[in-house]
């Protein structure tokens, strides 16, 4: 079946759908995304990926491609072109087509809007086979990574480093002071060792992960405790257990960092128990029907 994008006002098979060479997105990566996931058909925490595509374009002053509305009707549409039940949602807004300059365009361009959506399984089944392993990679980042940019190349670096180690996320720490900050595509959580749940604070130090935010929702309704406080490379290490969370990634157990076992090498009961509280927040999520 031949894949629908929407871009710029058109919903188009995806090998017509292009953009201008002159497209902002592409000549600066002057340009914000987001990812959805799609569970049943249904947009897993869409008000909250959508206040922060609101957030990003506003720290980088570009207006909102169309009203919010019409935004989540195109979102609706995409899936529904696409025939995804369980998926992604993936959109991408630039500053616009103008001639290659630095500065913002004298004269405003509209933004452009780019969305696509692909099948992916629904939330996994057995957490044990869900269960990743990780390598520990410096940050190289800007200093705003607050902003969801589509400036991803130390991002794309380190989830290339990942991969050539056999793993399949990046744990990226800040060299000057060893302490981490986030996955290349992801948050990151340990259990330490005194047993804290924690997870880095919020600031311009990483993004505000949609699925951090409403993991902690979840927790806060269970009573569970946990802390927002930067940890280093060596807490890390002595952790025992470490997760990632993502759209994509829900809560994704870490069993190894850099080969070495994290805790006893195995799914422990934090993360168990976590795993199957996101679940019922991702299937029994019908407050942002598509
Ligand atoms: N990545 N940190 C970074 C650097 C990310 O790129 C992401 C998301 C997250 C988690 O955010 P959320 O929970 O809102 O998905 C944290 C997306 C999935 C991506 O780049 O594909």
């Amino acid at each position: 079946m031949s894949r629908i994008a929407y871009v710029n006002g058109r919903y188009l098979p995806k090998r017509a759908a292009m953009v201008n060479v002159e497209d902002r997105g592409l000549q600066f990566g002057d340009a914000v995304y987001e990812v959805v996931t799609v569970q049943d058909g249904r947009f897993v925490d869409e008000d909250l990926h959508l206040d922060r595509l609101e957030r990003s374009l506003r720290e980088i002053r570009i207006p909102m491609p169309m009203a919010r509305e019409a935004l989540r009707r195109v979102l609706a549409e995409v899936v529904r072109r696409n025939r995804i039940r369980h998926g992604l949602c993936y959109l991408q807004v630039t500053r616009g087509v103008a001639p290659r300059d630095h500065v913002f365009p004298k004269k405003p361009v509209p933004p452009g809007l780019m969305v696509t959506a692909k099948p992916l399984p629904g939330y996994p089944e057995d957490v044990e086979a869900w269960a990743a392993t990780a390598i520990l990679y410096p940050d190289l980042r800007w200093d705003r990574r607050d902003i969801k940019s589509t400036n991803l190349l130390p991002n794309v670096l380190a989830k290339q480093a990942a991969r050539e180690a056999g793993a399949v996320e990046a744990i990226l720490y800040d060299a000057a002071t060893g302490l981490v900050t986030e996955g290349a595509s992801t948050s990151f959580w340990i259990v330490d060792a005194a047993g804290v749940l924690r997870t880095r604070h919020l600031s311009h130090a990483i993004l505000p992960g949609c699925t951090r935010a409403a993991l902690m929702e979840e927790l806060h309704a269970a009573g569970i405790p946990w802390q927002e406080e930067p940890f280093s490379v060596e807490e890390t290490k002595r952790a025992q257990e470490a997760f990632i969370t993502s759209a994509t990634s829900y809560v994704r157990p870490i069993v190894a960092i850099d080969g070495a076992p994290v805790g006893m090498g195995k799914v422990g009961p934090v993360t168990r128990r976590l795993f199957d509280l996101f679940a019922r927040h991702v299937k029994g999520d019908v407050r942002n029907a598509a």
